[in-house]
């Protein structure tokens, strides 16, 4: 993934040329291609509704209403790392809260920012499916359990140099 301050809009037309080369325009199929920029970009832009709008026939605001609507097609920039916390029920019970705090002091910003540097994003997960282990995060890919405030402190750093 790539998190780019700048996409222009050459690029994006350019990664849609290249996603649509593999699937069709069928409109079951926006989502997938959403996900496509997402993975490319790290986020979906104003210039990606318009330019997939085009392609699928549908007005932009439709594609922009698609897009924040999912949580896994973020419409803003995130970090490098992008750390959800769990804040289900069985993480919840599990003092998930102390966790979020503990990051929060170790990255300097609070849940649902990004750091300045845009290394850390701070933000809520569903179930992550490890209530027994709870409580969990994921940084990017990776799961976290049995978490800690100091032991999700320590994860924190290990990344900080990466
Ligand atoms: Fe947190 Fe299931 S409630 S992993």
């Amino acid at each position: 993934m790539t998190v780019s301050s700048k996409i222009s809009k050459k690029e994006v037309i350019n990664e849609l040329d290249n996603i649509l080369s593999k699937t069709n325009l069928d409109r079951g199929n926006l989502l997938c291609v959403l996900e496509e920029l997402v993975r490319k970009f790290g986020y979906l832009n104003d210039i990606m509704a318009v330019e997939v709008g085009k392609r699928f026939g549908v007005d932009p605001n439709e594609v922009y209403s698609v897009s924040s609507f999912y949580a896994f097609l973020p419409v803003k920039k995130s970090g490098k790392y992008k750390i959800r916390v769990c804040r289900t029920i069985s993480c919840k019970l599990k003092n998930a809260d102390n966790i979020v705090k503990a990051i929060e002091d170790e990255i300097g910003v609070k849940f649902g920012n990004t750091t300045k540097d845009m290394k850390f994003t701070l933000e809520r997960a569903n179930c992550l499916g490890m209530c027994d282990k709870a409580p969990a995060m994921l940084i990017n890919d990776k799961v976290y359990t049995e978490l800690t405030p100091e032991k999700a402190k320590e994860i924190i750093r290990s990344y900080k140099n990466k």
